[in-house]
């Protein structure tokens, strides 16, 4: 029996001003990795409107995938692959075999994992970006020169109070650890709500 797809009202709310933005940056068509794909409603809104794009939807959550399915079959994309799990703390993501991603895209993980996790998911993407690949990351950040939104300095405050381990991250500790695996932030996107939609490219 086929799984009901999970609804969240924010990935709702906030998906169509994702894709206007990757509609303007990435290419016609290519392979993606999508990290952290939670119910799946990115990855299925992205994927029929990129059909020329073929997505790789994972997340670390194995009732994660059931919804993932769901929303495949929903839309009944042919250019999404089945879901696979993958923590972004395990050495080894993908099988060796697989072939390099054109983008990775990881929305709304890095504030709700530990912080180690970014470390992991930049290293991560470095191994499976292929030359002038893409990581692009969505979601609330912290920055120096920025003040905070009393909306996000809530939220950190909240998100802290569930688990200490959580927390909306620091932009310029995020760059730091990106420039740990060689990567570097070469877009800074304003999106609506105070969240951020960055571009991080290989440096090689
Ligand atoms: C707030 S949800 C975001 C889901 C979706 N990307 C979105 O923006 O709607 C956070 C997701 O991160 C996933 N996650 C947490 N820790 C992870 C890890 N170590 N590796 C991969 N995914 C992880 C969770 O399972 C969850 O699906």
């Amino acid at each position: 029996m086929r799984s009901e797809p999970a609804f969240s009202p924010a990935a709702e709310r906030n998906k169509q001003a994702i894709l206007e933005l990757l509609l303007q940056l990435l290419p016609a068509s290519g392979t993606a990795l999508e990290i952290a794909s939670g119910s799946g409603q990115h990855v299925a809104w992205f994927a029929q409107r990129l059909p020329q794009w073929t997505w790789q939807p994972t997340d670390a959550d194995a009732p994660a995938l059931n919804s993932i399915e769901a929303h495949i079959a929903l839309g009944q994309l042919a250019n999404v692959r089945a879901p696979l799990l993958l923590d972004v703390m395990s050495p080894v993501w993908l099988p060796a075999d697989t072939a390099p991603f054109d983008a990775i895209y990881c929305a709304n993980m890095l504030h709700i994992a530990p912080w180690p996790t970014c470390s992991a998911l930049m290293l991560g993407a470095a191994r499976h970006l292929a030359p002038g690949g893409r990581l692009i990351t969505y979601g609330p950040y912290l920055e120096d020169e920025v003040s905070t939104s009393p909306g996000n300095l809530g939220f950190d405050r909240d998100l802290r109070a569930q688990n200490p381990a959580w927390g909306v991250r620091r932009l310029e500790e995020v760059a730091q650890e990106a420039a740990g695996a060689g990567l570097r932030l070469t877009q800074r996107h304003a999106m609506p709500a105070n969240n951020l939609l960055l571009v991080w490219t290989r440096s090689d």
